[in-house]
């Protein structure tokens, strides 16, 4: 029997037969900006589930260790069941949205440093960024948790990096979610997709042309099917190629 358990924008999860494997279907429904712009994107579920289970798969190899079990449809996704830290982990490597509307850095800056960020994941609220202490305050994760947050969040990021630049394409900025195992282990959750990356082609010297991920969505930029697409051919093509 299974029963859905929770749905959120872009993606519903369900139980199984076993209590702590759960299935996650990937919706081709996409929003923005709090979910007050709506759309879909064809086939994005699809295209997103094969992307995320292939990424998770290679971060595994690398040692991270993820709640992926396995792709077992198109557009799902067999997981272990983990409680979902509410924290959105975002890194970022180049100066891009809201970085750039809150500080006034240019967009496509370079940063000195991948900047670890900390939001809150709440709708109401509207996913507010967190300082270190307020997290602390408000019991969302023990020093300890935010500690192995930052350190996988780093490591992943620089696998990430690695790993789309030999797509061609440039890791800007990603938001990661982690969960907790009932062995009290932390394991990377939810996804990386177009939909919680921004990527940049190489090929592509034009601001608008080279955005490969859901800002063109965000920002009516058009062709977004035919950028995750190519995402997708690029990773699966290089996956191929190790
Ligand atoms: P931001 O610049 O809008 O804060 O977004 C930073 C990164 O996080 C970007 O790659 C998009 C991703 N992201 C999500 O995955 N979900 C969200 O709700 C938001 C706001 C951003
Ligand atoms: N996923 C978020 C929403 O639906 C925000 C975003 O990705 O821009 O509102």
């Amino acid at each position: 029997m299974t029963e859905k358990i929770y749905e959120g924008k872009a993606k519903i999860l369900y139980t199984t037969d076993d209590p702590d494997v759960l299935l996650t279907h990937f919706k081709d429904d996409a929003t923005a900006f709090n979910a007050q712009k709506r759309g879909t994107i064809l086939e994005k579920g699809k295209m997103n589930c094969q992307i995320t289970s292939a990424l998770f798969q290679w971060l595994e190899s690398k040692g991270i260790p993820t709640h992926l079990i396995k792709q077992s449809a198109p557009d799902q996704m067999l997981v272990r069941r983990v409680t979902i830290i509410p924290i959105e982990v975002v890194v970022r490597n180049i100066a891009a949205g809201s970085l750039c509307r809150q500080t006034g850095l240019p967009e496509g800056q370079k940063l000195p440093f991948p900047l670890v960020e900390y939001y809150f994941k709440n709708d109401d609220l509207g996913d507010p960024l967190l300082t270190r202490n307020r997290l602390l305050v408000m019991e969302l994760a023990t020093p300890e948790q935010l500690e192995k947050l930052q350190t996988l969040a780093l490591s992943i990021n620089q696998n990430l990096q690695d790993f789309f630049s030999r797509c061609q394409i440039t890791l800007v900025d990603f938001k990661l979610e982690f969960g907790i195992n009932n062995q009290g282990e932390i394991l990377l959750a939810d996804e990386i997709s177009p939909d919680t990356c921004r990527l940049w082609d190489q090929n592509q010297n034009d601001p608008q042309s080279r955005v490969m991920d859901k800002d063109r969505f965000r920002r009516d930029l058009g062709n977004v099917e035919t950028a995750y697409q190519e995402v997708q051919q690029r990773v699966l093509d290089e996956l191929a190629s190790q």
